[in-house]
């Protein structure tokens, strides 16, 4: 079994060390000596991708959350509006959908049936369905016009870690493919943003090699009842998954907001010693909005919270307001999550051992969930 764990104690850590590779692999062999982007299989005219009027990304748990960012992502590049949904939601709601509709599913096992369901009531309305997923020839690929396959492994500790960045990593695939498509990005920054995505692997590799504080950082902290994420832009969804693993793995009440929302409500839950965990823009970002997440630093530690920060390597701002900062290396600001989601990974997961929790094979949750 240890030979099975590559020699670590557990899957999650072993998955969460492969998370260079998996990004890695997701990102190989998509680009023909033109250095023009492909799909792994395409049932759809290109012809129709290029008419897509809007895209409805579907999807439950982890990958929901990937789905997010595939939204700032393929809406900043390809200028096609971009709605993310939970699949249980989907069909409830009589959405509005047709030909010109790119549904894009998102799911690791590529076999949770409320995602299937959403995406055969998307093909009966007449939308284009495009999988992203995990597994080969899965039912979902399967039924699905399109697929984008992540080539990440098989995942085996129930929740997710190396798929998320893999299907991160895929959608901002997706995303360039359609801008190259409808010629919305020049080949050049195509080829741009595709070299700093080939950069990723060996961050995320830094991040791993320098992980021993935020593990005592978790280790201290094993008796916290409650541990509040913020986060903005990209850094949102960032901070659903750090609350969501922490739930997951070690059973503690946690939550995630946008960070611009703190004032309209989540700021009365501060109190003397809350733990607030903020994922910080990059300051070379657009719009002042490291700056936004400082100042919303400051009114949570003027409250009693204590913020323990992801920044950007150099970001020194954030310093004097923090607890402890994390730093992970400069990428462009809407590649950050493949960055800024790995200290979060490595500290839900620690705290949950601390406290003797099986972090492979959380309580009454399963890997894939087949029914309704
Ligand atoms: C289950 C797992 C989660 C996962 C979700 C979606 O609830 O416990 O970790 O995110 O299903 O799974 P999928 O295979 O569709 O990505």
């Amino acid at each position: 079994a240890a030979a099975e764990k590559g020699g670590f104690d557990t899957f999650m850590e072993k998955e969460i060390n492969e998370q260079p590779k998996a990004v890695e692999d997701t990102l190989l062999g998509r680009t023909d000596a033109e250095g023009r982007l492909a799909l792994d299989e395409l049932r759809i005219d290109p012809e129709e991708l290029k008419d897509v009027q809007k895209i409805i990304v579907l999807a439950c748990g982890t990958a929901a959350y990937a789905g997010t960012v595939a939204k700032y992502a393929i809406e900043h590049w390809c200028r096609i509006p971009v709605e993310v949904e939970l699949a249980h939601e989907f069909r409830y709601r009589d959405p509005i959908i047709d030909e010109t509709t790119l549904v894009v599913s998102i799911s690791q096992s590529g076999e949770t049936m409320d995602t299937l369901m959403a995406v055969r009531y998307a093909k009966e309305q007449g939308a284009r369905t495009l999988s992203i997923c995990n597994t080969n020839g899965a039912t979902i690929p399967r039924e699905s016009d399109a697929v984008l396959y992540l080539h990440a492994g098989p995942e085996i500790a129930v929740a997710s870690t190396k798929a998320f960045l893999a299907m991160i990593a895929a959608a901002y695939l997706l995303g360039l493919y359609l801008a190259q498509l409808r010629g919305q990005l020049f080949q050049g920054q195509i080829t741009d943003i595709l070299a700093d995505l080939h950069k990723i692997p060996a961050k995320i590799q830094e991040i791993l090699d320098n992980s021993e504080q935020i593990k005592q950082l978790a280790r201290d902290m094993a008796d916290t009842p409650s541990v509040l994420f913020l986060g903005r832009h990209v850094g949102y969804p960032v901070a659903m998954e750090g609350a969501l693993k922490l739930k997951e793995l070690a059973y503690i009440h946690a939550e995630g907001f946008a960070a611009g929302e703190l004032k309209h409500g989540p700021i009365a839950l501060i109190d003397e010693g809350q733990p607030v965990f903020v994922v910080v823009p990059s300051p070379r970002g657009r719009d002042s909005l490291h700056s936004k997440v400082v100042s919303n630093i400051q009114e949570v530690r003027a409250r009693g919270a204590k913020t323990i920060t992801v920044a950007e390597s150099g970001d020194e701002a954030v310093k004097e307001f923090s607890e402890a900062v994390f730093h992970v290396p400069e990428t462009q600001p809407l590649l950050m999550p493949l960055l800024t989601t790995v200290p979060l990974q490595i500290f839900a997961c620690a705290l949950a051992s601390e406290k003797g929790y099986d972090v492979d094979q959380p309580r009454n949750l399963a890997k894939s969930v087949t029914v309704e």
